[in-house]
């Protein structure tokens, strides 16, 4: 149901990469924050879980947010050892989501980039239902690569990304267009009052180390995976194509990305 990448524990290189994968997200997570006090509306003292934590940054600045008593788990060992030296007031473990529920104790339930690593987003939801208390609410964050909007164009990008989406799900990796499904998976877990926003977040040339930290670092994790991807997914040759277009992206006049996120949240 998941896939199999994240059950070794992380190295510090792959700590930082979620770091710093994070961090570029600062517009998008302040959105995130406005849509759940106005929909989930944590108050002093809510208790708040994050499922699928990772290094624990979206757990404990909810808790720094609401002055809400935070918890977060992950089934990665190397994650929560950084969150719980990173942020000791947040009780961040080492837990499978998918164990039983023992109690409904939570006000709040989120996932950020987690329900995009899980084939099916409704079985995690339902199968969470439990922990949380009658009215309370579940929230999720995912992206749509499918929505990214580069420009200048890189040729070969659309399809590069159709074609890595296919290899990653059929992979049992994450779902590039998880967040548009997101309404559809709510809806299935049987939730109400569900609310749905989109955020998009813009590296521009306004904001040009922004611009270059982001298509960096998207470069970073294509080459990673290169020897993965030439195989199966694209040429060698196909694959510089793209690189090369990414890299010209951030010196071009007038470039821009656009990056889309989408979040969900639905009642108990
Ligand atoms: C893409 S990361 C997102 C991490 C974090 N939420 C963030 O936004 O930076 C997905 C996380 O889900 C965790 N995960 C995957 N399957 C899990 C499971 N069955 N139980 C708990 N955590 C799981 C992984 O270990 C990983 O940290």
């Amino acid at each position: 149901m998941t896939g199999n990448r994240y059950l070794r524990a992380a190295s510090p290189e792959e700590i930082k990469r979620q770091l710093r994968t994070f961090a570029r997200m600062e517009k998008t997570h302040s959105g995130f924050v406005s849509f759940l006090r106005e929909t989930a509306k944590p108050r002093k003292g809510s208790r708040i879980l994050e499922l699928g934590c990772g290094c624990g940054m979206m757990a404990d600045r909810l808790r720094r947010e609401f002055s809400a008593a935070a918890e977060g788990w992950d089934a990665n060992p190397g994650y929560i050892a950084y969150a719980a030296g990173a942020y000791p007031r947040t009780a961040c473990a080492a837990a499978d989501l998918m164990s039983a529920p023992e109690r409904a104790e939570f006000d709040l339930i989120l996932f950020r980039e987690t329900l995009m690593e899980f084939s099916s987003p409704a079985a995690v939801l339902k199968r969470n239902l439990g922990r949380l208390k009658r009215g309370g609410w579940f929230a999720a964050l995912e992206p749509d690569y499918g929505a990214t909007v580069i420009y200048p164009e890189v040729p070969g990008w659309r399809d590069f990304v159709d074609r890595y989406a296919r290899f990653c799900s059929a992979a049992g990796n994450e779902d590039f267009f998880a967040g548009r499904r997101l309404p559809e998976a709510f809806l299935a877990a049987g939730l109400r009052n569900i609310a749905v926003r989109p955020l998009v977040e813009t590296h521009s040339f306004l904001d040009r180390p922004a611009l270059k930290e982001f298509l960096g670092a998207e470069i970073m994790s294509i080459k990673a995976d290169a020897p993965l991807l030439t195989g199966r997914v694209f040429s060698a040759a196909g694959l510089a194509a793209v690189l090369k277009g990414l890299a010209a992206v951030a010196r071009a006049p007038g470039a821009y990305v656009q990056t889309s996120m989408v979040a969900v949240c639905g009642q108990r």
